[in-house]
Parts: C-alpha cells; structure tokens; sequence
C-alpha cells in the first residue's frame, strides 16, 4: 500500500558550492520591518477595526520600528482608510516609512498611489508570485510571462511616481512571491529586471524581499537560497535584501537567523509570530535572541507584558504560555534542580559583582523585558528543597537558613502531594506559618521578663522568668545565663532537660513601616533527633524564646 508521505516532494536544494553562512554570526540588528498590520491582519479571524489598528500602529513605533506595511491599501476600503488615518491624523512621525503592498494589476497600482498622498516617506512595495507550482497551478504561464507581469508593475509605479509630490521620499520593494518554491536562477532573473526598471543604484537601493512564503525545507536550505541570490544577482550593491519568512515548519525564526548569516539585510515579521497560517517570523523572539547574545536589537522590548497586552486586544489571538519571552510560563521552573540552580544563580547575581548575567536555565533576565522574578519559581509536587527557601526568600524577605531548606521543602512536598495541584507563594507562607510561627501545642509562652544583671554576684549577666504553659498546666520557671537563649534553656530544664541548642540565625523582616525580629533555632533531644523552630517578635530575646518552643512543639510532635 503507498504510504501518505509518499506523494510529497522533498525540497530540491540550491545548486551552492562553497557556502559561507554556516562560518557567520549575527554582529548587528538587521532593518526591521513590521507586517503586523499587513500581513498580521491578513491572518486574523477578526481582522483589526481602525481604532485597533491606530493602537498597533503607535505600539510599533514605540517599539522602535522604522518600516512599518500599513496595508494593502488597494485591497478593500477599510486598508485605503488605515493609511489615510494615518497621513491625515499626522500618526506617522517623521522618522518612521510606511509600506503599502500592491500586486502587479494597474488598477491597484493606480488606487495605491491614491492612498499615499501627503506621506512623507514611503515604500510601495510591488509583488507577484514567481514559483515553480504556482506557474504550472494558478497563472498557467512559463517565467517569462511572470517577469512580463513584474516588469509591467514596476514600469506603471515609476510612472505614477513621477506625479508625487517631492517631498514624499518614495522608495520601492519588490518581492517574487513563494520565493522559496522558486528555482533560484528565475527568481535572480525577474528581480533583476525589476532592478532596471527602478533603475536601482547604490545610492538609491531597491528592496528586493525574498519571501518564505510557504517555509519549505530546513532553516538551511533558506540560507543556500539566500547566499546563493545574493551572490549571483547582477547588480548586488543596488539592493537591500530583505527576507520574509513564515513559519510552515515551525523553524521561522532559525530560517531568519540563517537568512541574515547568509547575507540578509533586512527582516519583515511580526509581532509574535501572527501571520499566515502558522505566521510569519516573530520578530519579538528574534530581536531578544540577539540581546541575549549582546547585541542591541534596535528595538525596545523592555515591557513585554505591556506589547502583549496590546497584542492580545488588537489581535484577539493568545501568547502561547511557553512563547520564547513572552509566555506566562517562560520564567517559571517546576523541577526542583532547576529551581535550586535558579536560585543559587540569583544568589551569585547578588553576591558576586559579576557584569554578566550567569542565572542556570534563564537565557535572559527577566528584568530586562519587564518580567518579574516573583514567579519564576513555582511550587508543585515535582519542586525541590530550594523552591519553597526561594519564594520565602523572594517574596517576603525570610532568609531561612541553609540547614533548614530540606525541613521546609518536605513540609512543601507533603502539602503539594496532598493538595495534587501547585501552591502559591501565600499557601507557603500559610505553611510556614502554621508550622512554625503559629505552633504554640503543647508547649506555649505565656509571659516572660527578661533582665540584665550584672555585678551581683552570679557571672552570667541574663534572668529570665516567665511562665510556660505545657497542655493545661502552668510552670513558672526562671534561671540565669550568659544569654537570653541560655538564660530559657536553663530555665527550662524545671520542665523539661532533654533539649539542646544546635544552631541560631536572625534576621531583621520588615512588616509594613516597622520592622521586627525573626529567630531560627535548631534544637536537639535526647535521642540525637535535631529540628528546627521560628519564632518572631518584636523583640530578638523574645523571637528566640518563641523559635525555641516552636521548635520542641515540632519534635513533641514526632
Ligand atoms: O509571504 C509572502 O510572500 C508575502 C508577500 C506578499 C511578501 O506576504
Ligand atoms: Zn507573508
């Protein structure tokens, strides 16, 4: 039986000898040009109103694109009316080039050209469909009839241009459609008579735009294409190569990338990968790339949550949770040795005065796009020791000592496994809490005093008194000590002897405008079992006490 994938025809490959791409890097940000409100728009099930695309407008030059395709303004009133908008409402800042699309017809040509006016600078950007299957399928024409329609295009475009206002700075783009379904040598002939056409120079470059239009082979292939028009096309120095890719195969943005090492100037995609079909090449992803890899991508995501934002509302459409920088869940680790590395990067990021950015598992800093670090660790069953320490250290300040990380992270584990979902940074803290700050059973501090008493003849400097309640009976108990701490062990050995100190820790929290004392206590009994306690209080020597029944509540427990 013929199997499915047998009716397929495998990319054809480029005749490249000597390719040089796989030796390149990506040094500098290319030209970047945004088809959200094009080919984005296109895409849509609900394509945006007038308001909404005003707004995706203003966010795009916000962002910092210079090249913006406005729309195919010939196509429908409400693309002619976007534009329109734009030159009239003076949206369009002066640094900023609008692209209009329009296919090789004289009627859309002419209708375009209406739509400009009063534009100071703009790219008509002319295209037609120039592949293999499209000519045999569609057009039913041999390539010179293609580059009869192309010619003819560019032929009208210079002619109406001569009719333009000067001071509209017009430049043109052309783009042979599904160039990636094209035998190279017919795609290199038809842009290089539309070249002549628009008489292209150095000084005044054409845009020759080499669509994916459909992504058909591996991000490699694209790069042979492209290295291989850029080194055969006549007249080279007169273009700027732009490269258009979608994302058929789900390898837009490595196609893109490879694009540039092999000779690309320019990059049309859109925000989030919205385009056709699977989209076009997300330029959020590919412009963070570069800044991971220390290069100023010449565009400002600083406030990805915000771009989103606009996003999302314009489009209708979702940000994938896993979406490179963008997902809700990109900064977030479950697994417990991710999040313990996490938070020993953070720790060195701290510590350390390093220049660099050095967190395991985060290709960037959250911070650097607007992200928070709140929630890059989250608690489920899968977390570890290190998880539960960081959102307490994170997001209210406890620095739970080391020793203490796996007591806690145990406590965590239970909770999670019994609760079979995540727990959020307050169901911790609610856990720590209860486990530790709130465990007055059996033991429970009922009143204390504590005094300095030195030069009366004991040599320890510390009384303490207090009452100390165990189950329903009271003792009042009292000692001195060299310490707070010594003075209550001391003391406390009228109730009970078995319990040692281990180790202490403190630290200042700050709860609203003041701030108080918290303590960590380690304590051991008798039979060598060690756990810790917490306490907090206003004061430090009172904090101890509490951190020091907490935790014998904890072993009485056991
Ligand atoms: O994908 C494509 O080929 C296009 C062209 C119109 C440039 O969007
Ligand atoms: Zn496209």
């Amino acid at each position: 039986m013929k199997k499915s994938y047998s009716k397929y025809i495998p990319f054809p490959g480029v005749p490249i000898k000597d390719r040089e791409w796989p030796s390149k890097v990506i040094t500098k940000a290319p030209i970047w040009c945004s088809v959200d409100l094009r080919d984005g728009n296109q895409a849509l099930i609900e394509p945006m109103n007038l308001e909404e695309k005003l707004l995706m407008f203003q966010t795009l030059v916000k962002i910092g694109f210079k090249e913006i395709e406005v729309g195919f303004p010939s196509a429908s009133e409400t693309e002619y009316e976007i534009i329109r908008t734009l030159i009239e409402g003076n949206h369009i800042p002066d640094d900023v080039t609008v692209q209009v699309l329009v296919q090789a017809r004289e009627h859309l040509i002419e209708k375009t050209f209406e739509a400009i006016k009063g534009a100071k600078n703009v790219i008509i950007h002319l295209y037609n469909s120039t592949s293999t299957l499209q000519r045999k399928v569609v057009f039913k024409k041999e390539m010179d009839g293609i580059i009869d329609i192309a010619v003819a295009g560019a032929k009208l475009i210079k002619e109406l241009s001569k009719k333009v206002d000067p001071s509209t700075n017009l430049r043109y783009e052309y783009s042979p459609e599904s160039f990636s379904g094209t035998e190279m040598d017919n795609a290199i002939a038809i842009c290089a008579k539309v070249m002549e056409v628009f008489e292209a120079t150095p000084e005044n470059k054409i845009i020759l735009n080499l669509p994916a239009t459909v992504e058909c082979s591996t991000p490699n292939g694209y790069a042979d294409q492209i290295e291989y028009f850029c080194k055969n096309l006549p007249n080279r120095e007169s273009a700027i190569i732009s490269i258009h890719p979608h994302n058929d195969r789900g390898t837009g943005v490595a196609a893109a990338e490879l694009g540039l090492l092999a000779g690309a100037e320019r990059v049309e995609g859109s925000l989030f990968g919205n385009g056709e079909r699977t989209g076009n090449v997300d330029i959020v992803t590919l412009a963070l790339n570069m800044h991971t890899q220390a290069i100023d991508p010449q565009l400002d995501f600083s406030n990805i949550p915000a771009i989103r934002e606009v996003y999302e509302n314009t489009t209708k459409m979702k940000v994938h949770e896993r979406h490179p920088y963008a997902g809700d869940l990109v900064f977030t680790a479950f697994s417990g040795s991710h999040q313990d590395a996490i938070n020993k990067g953070m720790e060195y990021m701290r510590t350390s005065g390093t220049q660099y950015w050095e967190v395991p598992y985060l290709p960037i800093d959250p911070a650097d796009i607007g992200r928070d670090y709140e929630p890059i660790i989250r608690i489920n069953s899968q977390s570890g020791k290190g998880g539960a320490a960081y959102i307490m250290h994170s997001v209210f300040g406890y620095n739970l000592p080391k020793a203490m990380h796996p007591e806690f992270g145990a406590i965590v584990k239970n909770a999670c496994d019994k609760a079979g979902t995540e727990l959020s940074s307050n169901d911790i803290y609610q856990l720590f809490e209860n486990e530790y700050l709130k465990n007055e059973y059996p033991y429970r501090l009922k009143a204390y005093h504590f005094s300095h008493e030195s030069g009366n003849g004991h040599p320890a400097d510390v009384f303490f008194k207090g009452t100390i309640q165990f189950k329903d009976q009271d003792y009042v108990i009292s000692a001195h000590g060299n310490g707070p701490i010594d003075a209550f062990f001391k003391a406390f050995r009228d109730v009970s002897n078995e319990y040692e100190l281990t180790s202490y820790d403190e630290q200042a929290i700050s709860t609203g405008s003041d701030s108080k004392a918290l303590a960590y206590i380690q304590i051991k009994n008798s039979n060598g079992k060690t756990t810790f306690g917490a306490g907090v209080d206003d004061d430090i020597s009172v904090a101890s006490i509490r951190a020091i029944i907490s935790a014998i509540n904890r072993l009485c427990r056991e």
